[in-house]
């Protein structure tokens, strides 16, 4: 068990690009990632750490990140796992707490409730009506802090240097 997998769930790859940008901070730490589409994940069973985020989408998490914490619930919770999820966008940015059956996951395998990432919506990148209109509002723009999603990611690759 050599790596580090980084799985995410999107829409329209704001959570991608979040978690690339997570992935990059942990090898600084001289960790091995994959980076995945949660959809792509198969098992967990080759990754000795997951870090794992989706879109929110009317307060859900995407299906296919909740079908890899269900369906690696034994597995994950054998390793660290971390969590987050992006989604507040406009100028209020009301963090959201993970769906109910995500935090009992989380509670179940031993990972903290997800961290919260603002998000973005662009009328360059929304995908579908609804998004399209809300993207011409007051809701638009691009409300990830790489600041803060670096400082998660590298406490992350400390607790693995710490581990090893
Ligand atoms: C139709 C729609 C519903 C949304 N619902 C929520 C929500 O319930 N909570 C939230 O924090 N963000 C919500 N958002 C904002 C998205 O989560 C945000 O744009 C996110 O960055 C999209 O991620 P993605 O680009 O990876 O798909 C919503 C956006 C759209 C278009």
């Amino acid at each position: 068990m050599a790596e580090i997998l980084v799985a995410y769930a999107t829409k329209s790859g704001s959570t991608r690009e979040i978690a690339e940008v997570i992935a990059e901070q942990i090898r600084h730490a001289s960790h091995e990632v994959t980076v995945l589409d949660a959809a792509d994940v198969r098992s967990v069973e080759p990754y000795k750490a997951v870090v794992l985020g989706s879109a929110l989408y009317a307060g859900r998490w995407r299906r296919e990140a909740v079908k890899l914490l269900m369906r690696n619930e034994k597995l994950l919770a054998r390793r660290p796992v971390w969590l987050f999820h992006s989604g507040p966008i406009g100028p209020q940015q009301v963090p959201q707490r993970a769906p109910r059956k995500v935090r009992e996951i989380a509670a179940r395998i031993g990972a903290d409730e997800p961290a919260t990432f603002g998000g973005r919506l662009t009328s360059e990148t929304a995908v579908g009506f609804i998004a399209k209109k809300m993207a011409g509002s007051s809701l638009a723009g691009d409300f990830r802090d790489w600041d803060d999603i670096r400082l998660w990611a590298y406490l992350i690759s400390e607790r693995l240097v710490a581990a090893r």
